[in-house]
């Protein structure tokens, strides 16, 4: 066990031991919606400045609304909350609100996900949004030495039509952007609804990843590495009902990026006890642990690591593995893997 006891339930050692522990490895976040990001406080103080009234009066009342009991009941919500960010400045502000608390959490490197077509069809230039986004991390790289890569996320609730028309309008934003996905509803919005899109994506040099199985069958994470030839699937934990696909994805080497107080919040799993995290690493996966949108699922990626360890009695060396997991996972070239992985193994 990860340097706690635990008799009857009742934890003796102190969680802080765990989580200092925790805090100082390196590591890498590969599944973060930057709009996810968005606390409370920050909606409020935008709304402001640019003259939204808000549905709920107070930050008190908006955080007693983040009640969710499946992926939809949660996008309601975020999409909600996103029509604050309008401006350049908007942008820029909610990516530096992420960026200057990360590096505290020992991350190395973040690869961000957002969602253009939110904004976009509320009449916001998709360059407005990229360029608010990366002027902040660029600030980052230079401040904290973070290091950051985006990626754009296709809504599946949208046709493919408006995913195309999307794709088209970031060409312009081409140097920017390393990767391309699918987020929202997942049920009834299969894969194989943007094959199109993503074979014009990777012709174009995207690197693919998507949402898949996280509310989704199995069905869905065969037709994300199938038909999309994603790199890496988002959540992919009902992959373990299909032992076909978990040999497919050890194969592949395809990683998976688990997100697991979100997946609590969403209802895929009852509780923390019950995720399969530890049974996919067991049989061999290569999985990482991540935030999803911290600011709706009640904490950041050390809170993930943290409560999945108490959960699941990780010991220090599944710990390690997965945090170094996330480097190999990522987007970086592989001078630059190396170097981080250096980074960490010297940490730990
Ligand atoms: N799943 C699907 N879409 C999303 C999520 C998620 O967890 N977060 C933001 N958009
Ligand atoms: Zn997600």
């Amino acid at each position: 066990m990860a340097g706690i006891v635990k008799n009857d339930g009742i934890l003796i050692m102190h969680n802080n031991q765990l989580e200092i522990f925790i805090q100082k490895i390196p590591k890498a976040e590969l599944h973060v919606h930057i709009e996810g990001t968005l606390e409370p406080e920050l909606m409020f103080r935008l709304a402001e400045r640019n003259g939204i009234k808000l549905k709920y009066p107070s930050v008190d009342e908006l955080r007693s609304a983040y009640k969710f009991h499946n992926l939809q009941s949660f996008l309601d919500v975020y999409y909600e909350g996103t029509k604050v960010l309008i401006t350049e400045q908007d942008f820029y502000d909610l990516t530096w609100s992420y960026l200057k608390k990360r590096h505290l959490e020992n991350i190395l490197h973040a690869e961000i996900f957002f969602d253009p077509q939110i904004h976009t069809s509320r009449g916001v230039k998709f360059e407005t949004i990229v360029n608010g986004i990366t002027r902040a991390l660029h600030k980052g790289e230079e401040r904290f030495n973070l290091s950051s890569k985006l990626i754009m996320c296709f809504l599946r609730h949208l046709s493919e039509k408006s995913a195309l028309k999307t794709l088209e309008e970031s060409i312009s934003c081409r140097d920017k952007i390393i990767g391309i996905g699918i987020d929202s509803a997942e049920l009834g919005n299969p894969p194989s609804k943007f094959t199109e899109v993503f074979k014009r994506a990777i012709s174009l040099g995207y690197l693919p990843v998507a949402h898949a199985g996280e509310e989704g069958p199995p069905e869905y994470i065969w037709e994300a590495i199938d038909k999309l030839k994603v790199l890496r699937v988002d959540h992919g934990v009902r992959c373990l009902e299909d032992k076909l696909l978990v040999k497919e994805l050890i194969k592949r080497k395809i990683p998976l990026t688990i997100c697991p107080l979100s997946n609590i919040k969403l209802g895929v799993f009852k509780s923390m006890k019950e995720h399969n995290l530890k049974k996919l690493l067991n049989e061999g996966l290569i999985i990482t642990i991540n935030s999803d949108d911290p600011a709706y699922f009640g904490g950041y990626i050390n809170e993930n690591f943290l409560e999945m360890a108490l959960a699941l009695d990780l010991s220090k060396e599944e710990i390690h593995i997965i945090a170094k997991n996330s480097f190999e996972a990522s987007f970086l070239e592989q001078k630059q893997k190396n170097k981080m992985i250096d980074i960490f193994r010297a940490a730990i």
